[in-house]
Parts: structure tokens; sequence; C-alpha cells
């Protein structure tokens, strides 16, 4: 693995993440990844919900809220007790579940009518495997709804903006990418706040294995969304002096959003 020698386990940062996310999102999450999510997935009231790799569970309860019927699934144990917190009298019925994505024990086959993953398949090691599992457990007619890093233009340490400044023009921003074709993991840097940086271990995959792995899963891709940043992400970014995100984001997405349907 590069960057980070040892990065931390999401375990090490669930009471910081869970403190980031809080019951709506951060602004990455509310004002960009998450309407284009929302708007796939659509009312699933009275459905069977599975949220994989849920982190503090916002959206699965956001999802409860509306009438589903969620389970929520994560790999730290204290991603899910720090989830549990957010409902203590368990008025929301989320059944939350402490375990590895590709590896569903107890989950029954076909008992889902939707299965999501919000920015979570990039950490998990074994995605395929993962993607293994929402083949089995969803109904036949279900939909798996997957929003990612985009697999073309974030590559980790492997990718960034580039600012070119030509006479007088506002200055043009390109997104520079290498290294696309080869899957590798790496450390991930988190800011604080206090103002140090901790790494969770990401891993880049070209777009055509999110494909394979898909089909290889029985499950066929019938939306590909790539998230505009709303006008809030806008006016936040164009705060921070040097951030060339929203500028970015304009002309080239960061992320990918999927919807599959098992046939
Ligand atoms: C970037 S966070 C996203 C969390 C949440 N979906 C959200 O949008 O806030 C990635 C999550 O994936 C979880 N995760 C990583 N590997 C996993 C695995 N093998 N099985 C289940 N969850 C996993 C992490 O614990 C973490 O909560």
């Amino acid at each position: 693995m590069r960057g980070s020698k040892s990065p931390e386990d999401w375990e090490d940062l669930s009471d910081w993440y869970d403190k980031k996310q809080g019951e709506s999102g951060d602004l990455w999450h509310r004002a960009l990844i998450d309407p284009v999510l929302l708007k796939l997935i659509g009312d699933c009231k009275g459905s069977e919900v599975l949220d994989l790799g849920c982190g503090n569970g916002y959206l699965a309860r956001r999802l409860a809220r509306t009438g589903a019927r969620v389970t929520a699934v994560d790999s730290s144990s204290r991603m899910i007790r720090n989830a549990r917190a957010h409902d203590p009298e368990d008025a929301l019925k989320v059944r939350y579940v402490h375990s590895d994505a590709s590896r569903l024990v107890g989950v029954e086959d076909a008992s889902f009518d939707l299965v999501f993953a919000n920015m979570s398949l990039m950490d998990i090691e074994d995605a395929g495997g993962a993607v293994g599992e929402v083949g089995r457990v969803l109904r036949r007619g279900g939909r798996f709804v997957a929003s990612i890093c985009h697999p073309c233009f974030d590559t980790c340490s492997n990718s960034g903006w580039v600012a070119e400044k030509v006479g007088f023009e506002p200055a043009r921003v390109y997104r520079r990418v290498r290294g696309y074709r080869t899957p590798f993991s790496e450390g991930v840097p988190w800011r604080l706040g206090t103002g140090g940086r901790k790494f969770t271990r990401s891993f880049h995959r070209p777009l055509s294995w999110y494909a394979r792995v898909l089909r290889a899963g029985g499950l066929a891709i019938t939306a590909l969304e790539e998230p505009e940043p709303s006008e809030e992400f806008l006016v936040r970014e164009r705060e921070k002096e040097g951030d060339l995100d929203g500028a970015g984001f304009l002309e080239v997405p960061l992320h990918l959003v999927v919807e599959a349907v098992k046939p």
C-alpha cells in the first residue's frame, strides 16, 4: 500500500466521523453527493432496505423516517455503536449489524428490495465480494445504488487539480490523472479540525472493474450519474482561498453514482 505507512482504521476515526456527518451529512454529502443518490433511491416506503458501510447511519435513519424497513451494516463496531446512539429508544427500528460487507453472515438470500452504499465501496477491501453479496441478498427486480469516488477522475493521490493562467483570462482548471489502469490502495488523508491529519485505506479500481463485478454479481447497470455541485457547495468552496474544488467540479465530476438492477 502507498501513501501513509500505517493508516488508521475507520474504528479509530468513528467518533470524529460521527460528529462530521451528524444527522444530515457533511457539506460534500449534503450538497453534492446525497441529492443524486437519494433521487436514484426514490420512494422506498414499505421496502426492505440495506445500507452497506453505513458509517454513523444518518442516511439509514433518514430512509427509516420515510417508512422504509432498514438494515445498516458496517465493519467498524464503534461506527455501529455510535449509529445506535442516535436513536436510543429504537424508535426508527433500524437493524444495525456489525459485519464485513463481503460476508453478510445471517442475511438471507433475496431479502432486500434495495441495497445502497454511500461512499463506502472504495473503502471495502473485498468490494467484489461485497457486490456479490448484494446480488445474493437482493430480490429479483431489486436495485443497488452506490456512490463512489469517480474512478476516472479521482485516482487518489494520482490525481489533482491544475490551474492555468493565460494572460488576462480567468484561470482554467484541469484535472490531471495518472496511473488510472492499475488498481492500488493507499492511505487517504482526512483533516481533523484540530489541524492534525489521519488516514484511512482506500482502493482505486478502474471503471471497467466496477462494470465487471456488477455483471459477475448478476446486476445490470441502469443509470450512471455524475453529481454537480449545488449553490451551497459552490458558495462554501469559494470561501476557501486557493481551493479549486468548486471551480473544478463545474467541469469535471469527482463522484459517480451507479444504479444496477437484479433482473
Ligand atoms: C467513507 S465512510 C462512508 C460512511 C457512510 N456511508 C457515509 O456516507 O457517511 C466508509 C464506511 O465504510 C465502512 N467499511 C469499510 N470497509 C468495510 C467493510 N469491509 N464492510 C463494511 N463496511 C466497511 C467504514 O467503516 C466506514 O464507515
